[in-house]
């Protein structure tokens, strides 16, 4: 497949093509040859893809996940009502001030400090993961490895008993399908019931917290309903669905990603893991080369000059192409390299600005602990077939990663 150009800035490049979402990186150096903002047929949108580009839109208080007042996003049909419903109070459904007073609820959960104390949990967990496998010579890294950690540890941040990891699995598999826009209605409507699962799952959950409260966020938020500003019954559910959905998934096809990208250009050195500096540098750098999340939209609050002699009116939806940014030839030499110690290495995958990934502190301590402890233990991980990614542009993640050792 080609990338057809039917007008100077105007491109036809079909999302759903195996040969795009397998190696989108191939056609996004097609894009930066012509440089941006280009218009995608397909998506009916201009994107960015420079890094630059990204960067200033993501900060820039003229673009937001939401229309300016006067403007209404395309309503979700009814089969979507409950899943419409999850995400009313989603901190990437809210601006200021709501996004300001929710985030500042979540945040404190977040932060560095209180991320590290997870580390000896996330360390064990990943341990006795690998413990299940390890005498096998073989295994499916997804399943048995980059899968069960993050929902654990974010169903354990929460307050989820062990017992329902399975259903939040599912739940989410099936909810997030509605953010790819190659959806099928069969995928909505899976989406909408695991919605109405979900909510009735938290409803009875937060009726016993509220009885029998823990240590974790969902009676930290119970108890901050006392408080004026205090979230709602229906904004804590939201938060919640939100963390458990973008607090696993993305985790979990970054992870797979970083294996396969290691494995795939030896030599991996062990001492890169004795030193946090060395360890982030690793991390920073899968983050960029095969990012889980490629594109994020936002709303032009006003008329808005892209540049190139292209203008925006107010209301307009434009495609943010991170994994694009990511392999912009202007802002990192070599691009295409996966060079573990690149610095700097300020890339886009976890965002920025206002919406910038609350769980960034969590993601990068649990790809440090999981790609330490596993290429500290089996050091000498081969492929053995070839690994493919989902047919999901959005969600770049792979669909099985088989090795032994
Ligand atoms: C490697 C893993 C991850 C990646 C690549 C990632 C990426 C992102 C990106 C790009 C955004 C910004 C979206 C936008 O600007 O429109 C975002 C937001 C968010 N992420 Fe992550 N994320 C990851 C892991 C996590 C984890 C572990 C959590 C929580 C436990 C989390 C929770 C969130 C939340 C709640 C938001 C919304 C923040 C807001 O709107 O203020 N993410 N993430």
């Amino acid at each position: 497949m080609t990338i057809e150009w039917t007008g100077p800035r105007h491109f036809s490049l079909d999302p759903k093509d195996p040969a795009f979402y397998q190696n989108p990186y191939h056609y996004y150096a097609q894009l930066h040859e012509r440089g941006g903002p280009l218009f995608w047929e397909q998506y009916g949108m201009w994107c960015l893809a420079g890094f630059k580009q990204v960067d200033r839109a993501l900060r820039d208080k003229r673009f937001a996940r939401l229309p300016p007042p006067g403007f209404e996003r395309p309503p979700y049909p009814k089969h979507l009502a409950a899943f419409a419903q999850t995400e009313k109070f989603s901190l990437l459904a809210l601006e200021p001030p709501d996004h300001t007073r929710l985030r500042r609820l979540v945040n404190r959960a977040f932060v560095s400090r209180q991320v590290e104390t997870m580390a000896d949990d996330i360390r064990q967990l990943t341990n006795d993961c690998i413990d299940q496998f390890a005498a096998d010579g073989q295994a499916e890294l997804l399943a048995q490895f980059a899968t069960p950690i993050p929902v654990t540890v974010i169903a354990r941040l929460l307050g989820v008993p062990k017992i329902h990891t399975a259903d939040l699995l599912n739940w989410s598999h099936a909810m997030v399908k509605v953010y790819t826009m190659t959806q099928s209605r069969e995928d909505e409507i899976a989406a909408n019931q695991a919605s109405v699962a979900f909510m009735d799952f938290l409803d009875e959950l937060l009726k016993q917290r509220r009885k029998q409260p823990d240590n974790n966020l969902l009676s930290h938020l119970i108890a901050q309903q006392r408080e004026p500003d205090g979230p709602s019954n229906d904004e804590i559910m939201s938060i919640a669905i939100l963390l458990l959905n973008a607090g696993h998934e993305a985790t979990v096809h970054q992870i797979g990603n970083a294996i396969a990208d290691i494995i795939r250009h030896p030599p991996a050195n062990p001492r890169w893991w004795d030193d946090p500096q060395t360890s982030d540098q690793v991390v920073a750098e899968c983050l960029r080369h095969d990012a889980p999340l490629h594109l994020f939209t936002r709303y032009a609050q006003q008329e808005v000059d892209l540049g190139n002699g292209v203008s925006i009116d107010a209301g307009t939806e434009i495609a943010l192409l991170l994994g694009a940014a990511n392999r912009c030839p202007i802002q990192f030499a070599n691009t295409d390299d996966f060079e573990p110690l690149r610095s700097p290495n300020a890339n886009v995958s976890l965002g920025a600005g206002l919406h910038f990934c609350v769980g960034a502190p969590l993601a990068r301590l649990e790809l440090r602990i999981a790609l330490s402890t596993l290429f500290g233990r089996l050091p000498n991980l081969t492929l053995t077939s070839d690994p493919l990614y989902t047919d999901s542009f959005h969600f770049h993640g792979l669909s099985a990663l088989h090795v032994n050792w």
